[in-house]
Parts: C-alpha cells; sequence; structure tokens
C-alpha cells in the first residue's frame, strides 16, 4: 500500500493499493462475500451508487447527526477532534481537553468547540447550488435500506433476510491517522439483515457466532480479537445494542468491525421521508409492519490492517534473522513461488518453466523466480507471505520430484510434479 498521491506530496487519509495489496484486499473481500452471501440462501447482494440523494442521507440522520467535535488551537490553527486529544480530570472523571496544544505546545489557546460534519459535499450536475448537493456515501448501509423495496418486489424474500454490499465509503475525518485504520475514504463490507422485532436477540447472537469464525478463517482467532459491548451513551442514534469488536492494533485496541441492532429506525426514517411503502407483507398473518434490521458492519482497510498485523513475525532460520507474513494460504497474494535451482543452467529452467505453466493452470496467483540465489529467493517469498516454494533441481531431471518448502518451518519435502497440484490444493484452499 502506498500514500495516495504520492509523487505530489500525497493527500491525507488516502491510500493506494499496489499488485499484492490488491490481491490480498480482494482475497478477504472475496472470503467474506462467500462466507455472508454466496454460502446462504437468505442473502441478497447489491452494488448501490456511491452518490446518493441528499435526502437519503436527511432521512438517516447524517445531514443533522454525523459529527465529531472539532477544537483548533488559536495560536497555530490546527484542529483536531476533541475526543482523541482529550483526557479524563481524575477529580471530575470527565473528559477535559488539554493545557497545552499538542502541536505548538502553547497554553490554554484552544477556541470553542464546534462541530464537524464529516460528509465530503459536492454537487451533482454543472450548476453550484443548494438544490444540486449531494454526498459521497458515509456508509453503504443506505445503498440497501433505499433498495429494501426494489429487493423485495423483485424476489419476494420471506422474513428473516438480510442484503449485503461491498464498496466505498467517504469520511472527511479530522485527523485521520494510523495508516489504513482511519482514513478518508476506505471501504466496508455491510450487511443489513430484516427480521421480525421479536427475533433480533436471536439473530444477533448467531451473526455474533458468524463473525467471531469468518475472523478465525482469515487468521483473525485467538486472543486479538475482544468484543466491546457499547455503552447506550456510546452507541449511534439508531442503535440499541452495538458490540464492537476490536483487535489489538500495535496503536492499542481499537474497533475492528460493529455489530449492531438498528430496530426500525432506517426503514421508518425512509417511509417517513420518501412516502414508499417499505412494509412488510406477513401473507399468513396478513400483518403489515416495518422490518427490524441487525447490521453487522466491517472495515475492509482495517481487516487488511489487523490480518497484516497479525501475520508480521520475527524469527531465525538457518542462523539468520528472517522476516515474514504467517498469512492463511487461502488468502495469501502469492500461493506458490516456482525456482529452477540455477540461473544457468538450461534445462533446469525449462523444466521449472514446465512445472510453473502446469500449476498454473490450477492454482492462482503463483510467481517463477530465478533471480539471485535460492537463499534470497525464499526470504523475499517469506516476505510477502507465500505459503510454499517449489524448487527444480538436479534430481528432478533424474526422478522427476521437486522440493516444497514450507514458509513457517523452512522445511522441504520432496514431491513426485504428479502429485504436486493436488497436494498444494489441499494445503492451500
Ligand atoms: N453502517 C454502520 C457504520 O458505518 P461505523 O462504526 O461508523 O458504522 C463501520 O463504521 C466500520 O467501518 C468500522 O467498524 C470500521 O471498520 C470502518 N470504518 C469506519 N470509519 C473508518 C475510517 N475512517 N477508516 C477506515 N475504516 C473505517
Amino acid at each position: 500500500m502506498y500514500p495516495g498521491s504520492e509523487i505530489y506530496g500525497g493527500l491525507a487519509g488516502t491510500w493506494d493499493y499496489g499488485p499484492l495489496g490488491l490481491t490480498l484486499k480482494n482475497n478477504i473481500k472475496n472470503s467474506w462475500w462467500k462466507k455472508f452471501v454466496e454460502e446462504r440462501d437468505d442473502m441478497y447482494g447489491v452494488d448501490a451508487a456511491i452518490l446518493m440523494n441528499a435526502k437519503v442521507w436527511e432521512a438517516s440522520g447524517h445531514i443533522a447527526g454525523f459529527s465529531d467535535p472539532l477544537v483548533e488551537c488559536k495560536n497555530c490553527r490546527k484542529k483536531f477532534r476533541a475526543d482523541h486529544i482529550s483526557e479524563g480530570n481524575t477529580e471530575t472523571g470527565k473528559l477535559e481537553l488539554p493545557k497545552e496544544c499538542p502541536e505548538c505546545g502553547k497554553f490554554g489557546t484552544w477556541l470553542p468547540e464546534s462541530k464537524f460534519n464529516m460528509m465530503f459535499k459536492t454537487n451533482v450536475g454543472p450548476v453550484e447550488d443548494k438544490s444540486f448537493a449531494s454526498y459521497l456515501r458515509p456508509e453503504t448501509a443506505q445503498g440497501m435500506f433505499v433498495n429494501f423495496k426494489n429487493v423485495m418486489d423483485s424476489f419476494h424474500p420471506r422474513l428473516p433476510f438480510g442484503m449485503a454490499q461491498i464498496g466505498k465509503a467517504f469520511r472527511n475525518e479530522i485527523s485521520p491517522r494510523d495508516f489504513l485504520f482511519r482514513a478518508r475514504e476506505f471501504e466496508q463490507m455491510e450487511i443489513e439483515y430484516f427480521t421480525r422485532e421479536s427475533e433480533w436477540e436471536k439473530i444477533f447472537e448467531n451473526f455474533r457466532m458468524e463473525i467471531l469464525k469468518w475472523l478465525s478463517d482469515i487468521g483473525l482467532g485467538g486472543g486479538s480479537i475482544h468484543e466491546l459491548e457499547v455503552p447506550a451513551e456510546d452507541r449511534a442514534h439508531y442503535s440499541k445494542r452495538t458490540i464492537d469488536f476490536e483487535f489489538d492494533y500495535p496503536f492499542g485496541r481499537k474497533e475492528l468491525l460493529g455489530l449492531a441492532y438498528r430496530t426500525d429506525f432506517d426503514l421508518s426514517a425512509h417511509i417517513n421521508k420518501s412516502g414508499a411503502d417499505l412494509l412488510y407483507y406477513d401473507e399468513e398473518t396478513k400483518e403489515r409492519f416495518t422490518s427490524h434490521c441487525i447490521e453487522p458492519s466491517f472495515g475492509l482497510d482495517r481487516a487488511i490492517l489487523a490480518v497484516l498485523c497479525e501475520a508480521y513475525m520475527e524469527d531465525e532460520l538457518g542462523g539468520e534473522a528472517r522476516v515474514f507474513l504467517k498469512l492463511k494460504p487461502s488468502i495469501a497474494p502469492v500461493k506458490a513461488a516456482v525456482f529452477p535451482l540455477l540461473k544457468n543452467k538450461p534445462e533446469l529452467v525449462n523444466k521449472a518453466r514446465e512445472v510453473f505453466t502446469e500449476l498454473k493452470k490450477e492454482i492462482r496467483p503463483i510467481v517463477f523466480d530465478d533471480n539471485g540465489n535460492i537463499g534470497k529467493r525464499y526470504r523475499r517469498q517469506d516476505e510477502i507471505g507465500t505459503p510454499y516454494c517449489v524448487t527444480i533441481d538436479f534430481d528432478t531431471l533424474e526422478d522427476d520430484t521437486v522440493t516444497v518448502r514450507d514458509r513457517d518451518t523452512g522445511k522441504q519435502e520432496r514431491i513426485k510434479i504428479s502429485e504436486l497440484i493436488s497436494l498444494l490444493k489441499e494445503y492451500i484452499y
């Protein structure tokens, strides 16, 4: 990952994914979509527009309330998110701004606190006018609520059922920080799961378990995930219950994703604002009512950052210090690397190319590398988390076997080429 617009000095809060980062991102995204959409019979995927009618954000409460507390230093004019720099007063227990500005160190220079709306405003069409104002979506969720009727009318799902979406979200964060953790442009993977009010607790609990299973699937099992029951005063305006799933990032224990019971807040708000009929009709009981909603909301970039932090390892192998990424093979950006032992022996290079071509038909992405000594090639793959390296040596020419080296242990086993594909498939998927 690189800073966005890097050659122009960057643009704070934006990040560009390069070839390996993008593949890791796609692997995590696909694993999520497979588990939460494709493997279920009650989920409907959508891909709504990022630009939405401003009335959506009036109804959702984002225009009135999606803001953070902002303070500015009178001396250096630096702006801060008040809750990020405040500390609890030991006597009153209340949060208070520091006496000195963290930027310039000047004493007692705060301007009065204000509210800063985090949505990016833009104009749709050629006229810069209030009536043409729109916003880049700050969450993907609303794209699902506004398509509730479309999915109901086209697919006639029975409750409970869910809608899912993966896509970009934008927030004009006052102080983007900690690499991918707090960005201004990021990606969310969200589910709005609709149910009868009486069933929300059961469904909430079910998603709690499914979330933990998926986190373990991508390598975030173990002790680094913590559940925080969010107290009422800290919950979003729409939520009656929220659990934050936190991860031990190197900069502290922080929110990785959230699970919220949004009640019937959003559908009711859109019914009131748009006048559309977003009620659910139960054919058996002949009742019409507003569905309630459970929302698992995942930040894709925060998941990637957590996966990288969890996978980062340092050890000693063959008497040398090494760094490697202990990524789950299923999400590693490169699944295997193929090496001829020596670059200047055409018989080895040709055989290695042959093995590479056959392997690539079944396992992707894989790489071919004949550059530098074999130890360096192993280390290059260790650093990007490639789980297996396949080496073609002189024995291969005699008995059609290769060595397969395991990233985590550095151990090598000799395998028949005829068994290589099925063995690697078994290890990786
Ligand atoms: N629809 C509910 C919603 O958007 P949220 O807690 O504001 O709830 C959900 O955001 C998730 O989106 C967070 O748990 C986090 O993973 C991710 N997220 C939020 N703001 C972010 C930011 N500035 N940068 C990166 N990820 C962010």
